[in-house]
């Protein structure tokens, strides 16, 4: 079994304050969590304050998003390199949010994914389909085009590192919980996606699954027993500590 990976999505929410204590909290709460690796996700922002107030511990820091050039005029980005000088592990790519709101394709993600590990950062690529894909049975096409094109050309060797995030999007900050059947089997077409573009070694060491979408303490449980699932990603949930290791808890 992988050691489960918990991504705590703190998305635009908070003050600069308010995400330093939160920060501090996580410290304190969950800084020498072993069983468990915990990714804190700030906005471009506070990534310097929540690294600093988290630095002397096991917890590891992930940006939301990133630009895929490595220097320029490109207003309003930030490269790979400048993350990785800030000590940042995983970039967040794809997430619904910004394929909805910003207009996040494909295309850019499969640019940032190569850009993340041409700079050793884990891209964690988010995929799922809306209310309306699943009510016209289009879920799985969505899903199998979402990844297939992200994955376009990406080389992993042995030291590179993955993670896809499966988030129904009707599921995301709604209370909306999905039923764990319905999970199952995107997973599994996660994973023939996966086995499609490297090598199955990479796949089985390299490549984690997490699951998210209004994952809480009560239900949690339910999808961390399916298989092919080694971690969450977690929004709302992620902005209450005691609420967030109650998931965490529930892991080892
Ligand atoms: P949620 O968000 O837990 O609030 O549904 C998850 C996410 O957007 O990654």
């Amino acid at each position: 079994m992988k050691k489960p990976l918990v991504i705590a999505n703190w998305k635009m929410n908070l003050d600069l304050k308010d995400r330093l204590q939160l920060a501090q909290k996580y410290h304190t709460e969950l800084g020498r969590l072993k069983k468990v690796e915990v990714v804190i996700c700030p906005s471009f922002l506070s990534l310097v304050s929540v690294g600093q107030a988290v630095k002397a511990s096991n917890l590891k820091i992930g940006a939301q998003d990133v630009f895929w050039e490595e220097t320029g005029a490109y207003t309003g980005e930030e490269s790979p390199e400048l993350l990785r000088d800030l000590d940042c592990q995983y970039v967040i790519l794809g997430h619904s949010e910004r394929r909805q709101h910003l207009g996040e394709t494909n295309e850019m993600v499969n640019k940032k994914a190569i850009a993340c590990l041409d700079n050793d950062l884990t891209p964690i690529i988010c995929v799922g389909e809306t209310l309306a894909d699943r009510q016209l049975n289009e879920t799985y096409n969505v899903v199998f085009s979402q990844l297939d094109q992200a994955l376009a050309n990406l080389d992993m060797v042995n030291t590179d590192q993955l993670v896809i995030a499966y988030e129904p999007v009707w599921a995301i900050g709604t209370g909306q919980v999905a039923n764990p059947d319905l999970v199952e089997p995107v997973l599994e077409l996660i994973e023939q996606v996966l086995v499609d573009h490297f090598p199955l070694t990479i796949v089985k060491n390299n490549v984690r699954l997490v699951y998210g979408g209004s994952v809480d303490a009560e239900n949690v449980g339910q999808f961390s027993q399916l298989d092919l699932v080694n971690g969450f990603l977690v929004g709302g949930a992620s902005l209450d500590i005691a609420e967030f290791k109650k998931i965490v808890k529930q892991l080892y």
